[in-house]
């Protein structure tokens, strides 16, 4: 396939120029494009993720151990507008990080489509296929999407001053001067709410949400337009929380950049979710705008879910009927047959048809999409 660039409603094709972002000079490669009928789509949707598979082969090496496939992402596709944020929800194990890190290509996924699309200075957008894209290619997409994974400590060298940490990215992708470069560092800490002056000092010498913000300003230091925000405020304390999410409200706002945003917390997903996916090993079971899927979920495990969520009315607390789910989470190396939630639904796990049949994902009104023979609104108060 030629490697070359599409602009989208631009002036042309482009193959290598060089660009001029946030006041930085970069040098820019080409990229792996998508076929130019598929460039006729809809501009405003920033990542297009179509059937992502990643299994792990496990076992079998020299400690032994059966050998099998984990099915940790198991069919995934969304689409995230641009400028907007996406939750992606569901328990642990389920599939959520494994998601992130293939659409990144931190890990190599096992098949499916992963399609960036960014604006272009000069107009018009540009298409990215990021899975074919080669180490060069890369590297070079690394510059629009970044990751800020949920713990700040273990992402920043613990040996490094934030501000080589930051200025390390910036000496690696761009032609930055020693000055520009610390120029730039002192501009990303101040937008994330820090004193420039700070950037000689080491991560130990910072608070959890302190370190965070250093996170956040480091994935922003190549002016990415798209973040996958994994966990980005679990490890945080509750009131440090909030600051961490307003702020990333606010980066979202100025900076127009779009968002997958991983949580556990359905609270934090409903406020700073435009659209929200649920996922259960490694599938997505229902997906829709933030509020829909809150007030009317129509997959028995969202449901689940939305119940257990306490809320600080205590009268509705004490009415409120908690949908109990029975046995844990079964194992990705041996998933269920038909529909992988059969074993603990507490509506289908006695039909034939659910222990048979896997359940596609579809829309059951508009802009709402579940994947269950079952689906039925129920408003979860
Ligand atoms: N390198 C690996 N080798 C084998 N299995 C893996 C590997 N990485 C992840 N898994 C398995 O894939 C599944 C999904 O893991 P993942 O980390 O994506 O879940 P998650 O939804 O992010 O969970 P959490 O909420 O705890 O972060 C899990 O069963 C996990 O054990
Ligand atoms: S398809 Fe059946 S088992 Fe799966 S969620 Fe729906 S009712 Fe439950
Ligand atoms: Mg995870």
């Amino acid at each position: 396939m030629p490697l070359h660039t599409i602009r989208v409603g631009g002036p042309g094709t482009v193959s290598t120029f060089l660009g001029r972002s946030g006041g930085a000079t970069y040098r820019m490669v080409a990229m792996p494009s998508v076929s130019s009928s598929a460039a006729n789509c809809s501009q405003d949707v920033a990542l297009s993720v179509r059937d992502l598979v990643k299994t792990f082969l496990v076992g079998g090496g020299v400690f032994g151990g059966e050998k099998g496939e984990v099915s940790a992402v198991a069919g995934v596709s969304f689409e995230i507008g641009a400028g907007r944020t996406l939750g992606l929800v569901g328990e642990s194990g389920c599939g959520k990080s494994t998601t992130a890190r293939s659409i990144l290509r931190l890990i190599e996924p096992t098949s499916g489509e992963v399609v960036l699309t960014r604006p272009l200075d000069g107009g018009g957008s540009e298409r990215i296929d990021v899975i074919a894209a080669d180490r060069r290619q890369l590297r070079e997409l690394r510059r629009h999407m970044q990751i800020v994974f949920q713990d700040p400590f273990a992402s920043l060298n613990p040996r490094m001053s934030v501000g080589t940490a930051i200025g390390e990215l910036l000496h690696v992708h761009t032609n930055l001067t020693r000055k520009e470069r610390s120029d730039r560092v002192g501009e990303l800490l101040s937008l994330v709410g820090m004193n420039p002056n700070v950037a000689d000092r080491y991560p130990h010498e910072f608070s959890g949400g302190q370190r965070q913000r250093i996170g956040v300003a480091r994935a922003l230091a190549l002016n990415p337009g798209f973040l996958i925000l994994d966990e980005p405020v679990s490890a945080l304390d509750v009131s440090i929380q909030a600051q961490v999410l307003n702020l990333l409200e606010e980066l979202q706002d100025r900076l127009g950049l779009t968002y997958l945003f991983i949580a556990h917390d359905l609270a934090v997903v409903r406020h700073i979710c435009d659209d929200t996916a649920v996922m259960y090993l490694g599938k997505i079971v229902e997906q829709a705008s933030t509020d829909r899927l809150f007030t009317a979920p129509m997959h028995p495990y969202t449901q689940a879910l939305l119940s257990a969520v306490p809320t600080p009315n205590p009268k509705i607390q004490r009415e409120r009927s908690r949908i109990l789910l029975e046995g844990d989470v079964p194992s990705p190396l041996n998933p269920p047959s038909g529909c992988r939630f059969h074993t603990r639904c507490p509506i289908g796990r006695d039909k034939e048809i659910c222990r048979a049949e896997e359940p596609l994902l579809k829309e059951e009104a508009p802009g709402h999409q579940v994947a269950c023979h079952f689906a039925e609104a129920k408003a979860i108060i």
